[in-house]
């Protein structure tokens, strides 16, 4: 194969290396392009931009595999544990037993967050949707911590800032909850794992004993490895740029939470859910809503189906679908609206408009219908994802910190007034 690509323009022609990833795919290294031809590319969505090497994760969208570090997320799903995953996205390696329990340990030592975060979560009015709630607090940490703002200080730092967002994100997310509801907040327990100390800061009332069932406990710790990093999505990309100009790994992981927030992104789980009860409420006629769905002249579109890379099945997808079936069944719930989307999902997959595009349903088809049957509340959902996307983003920022990577920083092609003069008020 040739060991470079050309490109001819204005008749001169200019060669550019290609570059091999360790699973073959192929990259036509252009970082000399504007330096050499003087023109920029134009990939709207940066649909076809590889914006960095990284050896975190792979995904092969046409068929449909994910690895974290080259394990399968299959594999991960039904042996490993959230903290396990967590460890490995991070550090490169499955942990040993006392890399583990000093990984756990550490984190439960920082679960506590600054008692004047209490403060800042009480002037949010109780209409906040807690994933803004989320941001704030978490780049709020950088007030508490200001030795983060220099990243490069240290590498004790970077673990210490590291284990505190991992430590933290439940307390945040939980707060944040109970901050909507009008509830007080809990303190973390630290006698209990990741996902049940979330589980009791939740859901726990002053007044009443809570029980933690593991049933819910095991079925969320499977959803956060699921979603636990997806390479270079919007959110990723989003932390990378703004780490990339060696903001503090709060401020980064905050803007991270942000771009997941969009419907488009994470907020789509929340979405599903409540277009499942539209249609429910409408008297369940799949057709009509896989119809609209088609229809270029309304704006409706199927949430939770569709990928930018996954173009054949979303692995997670699958493996959520039979998580979502046990959970019911274990917890004995009947959601109609698992039926609506049994339907639709059978509707749209045999309807040529979505075989011609290769949509299919994805992780957050699913994760809505498991959360739901856990407890958990709508507003909530994409604030699930986010913790459980956690371990991605901070790995991501460490890939960049230790690549040295430059500063992000897009060209574009100007489409505005080309110079003119000036107009004083009054004459306009
Ligand atoms: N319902 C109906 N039509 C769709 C849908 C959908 N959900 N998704 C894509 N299309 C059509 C789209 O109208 C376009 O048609 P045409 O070629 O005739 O103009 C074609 O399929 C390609 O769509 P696109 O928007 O160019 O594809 P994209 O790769 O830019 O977008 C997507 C991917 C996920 C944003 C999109 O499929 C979508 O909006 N899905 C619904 C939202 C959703 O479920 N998002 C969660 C993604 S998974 C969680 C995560 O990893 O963030």
């Amino acid at each position: 194969m040739a060991k470079h690509a050309e490109i001819i323009l204005d008749g001169k022609s200019y060669k550019f290396p290609l570059v091999e990833g360790s699973e073959g795919e192929i990259g036509i290294d252009i970082s000399n392009l504007m330096e050499e031809t003087g023109a920029v590319t134009l990939d709207f969505g940066y649909k076809n931009t590889g914006a960095t090497k990284s050896a975190i994760t792979f995904l092969d969208g046409d068929k449909g595999i994910l690895r974290y570090r080259g394990y399968s997320i299959e594999d991960l799903a039904a042996k490993s544990n959230f903290l396990e995953v967590s460890y490995l996205l991070i550090f490169g390696e499955l942990p040993t037993s006392e890399q583990l329990d000093k990984f756990s340990a550490d984190i439960k030592n920082h679960t506590m967050v600054h008692e004047d975060i209490k403060k800042i979560l009480d002037g949010f009015p109780s209409t906040s949707h807690p994933m803004g709630v989320l941001a704030s607090l978490f780049c709020a940490q950088t007030a508490f911590y200001p030795e983060s703002l220099d990243p490069n200080r240290s590498s004790e730092l970077v673990y210490l800032s590291i284990i505190r967002s991992l430590a933290k994100m439940p307390t945040f997310a939980a707060w944040a909850y109970k901050n909507a509801v009008g509830h007080p907040v809990n303190y973390p327990d630290n006698s209990l794992n990741y996902c049940s100390r979330f589980l009791k800061m939740m859901f726990a009332l002053p007044a009443d004993h809570y029980e933690i069932d593991p049933v819910v406990s095991d079925a969320l710790d499977k959803l956060l490895i699921l979603h636990a990093d997806h390479e270079q999505n919007c959110s990723t990309s989003t932390v990378r740029i703004v780490g990339s100009s060696k903001a503090s790994i709060y401020s980064a992981i905050s803007a991270g939470i942000n771009a997941l927030w969009g419907p488009l992104h994470g907020g789509a789980n929340q979405e599903v859910i409540l277009m499942l009860e539209q249609i429910k409420k409408d008297g369940g006629d799949t057709d009509k809503w896989i119809a609209k769905a088609k229809d270029k002249n309304d704006p409706f579109r199927l949430m939770g189906f569709g990928h930018r890379v996954y173009k054949n099945f979303d692995p997670r997808a699958k493996i959520i679908k039979k998580a979502a079936d046990d959970v019911l069944e274990k917890l004995g719930v009947n959601d109609p609206t698992l039926e609506i989307a049994m339907k639709l999902e059978e509707v749209a997959l045999r309807d040529p408009y979505f075989i011609e595009r290769k949509l299919y349903p994805n992780v957050d088809f699913y994760s809505g219908i498991i959360y739901r049957a856990l407890g958990i509340p709508v507003d909530m959902f994409t604030v699930m994802f986010a913790i459980g996307r956690l371990p991605g983003w901070i790995a991501q920022w460490k890939e960049l910190r230790e690549n040295k990577e430059p500063i992000g920083r897009p060209r574009q092609i100007y489409t505005g007034q080309n110079l003119r003069e000036y107009v004083p008020l009054g004459k306009r």
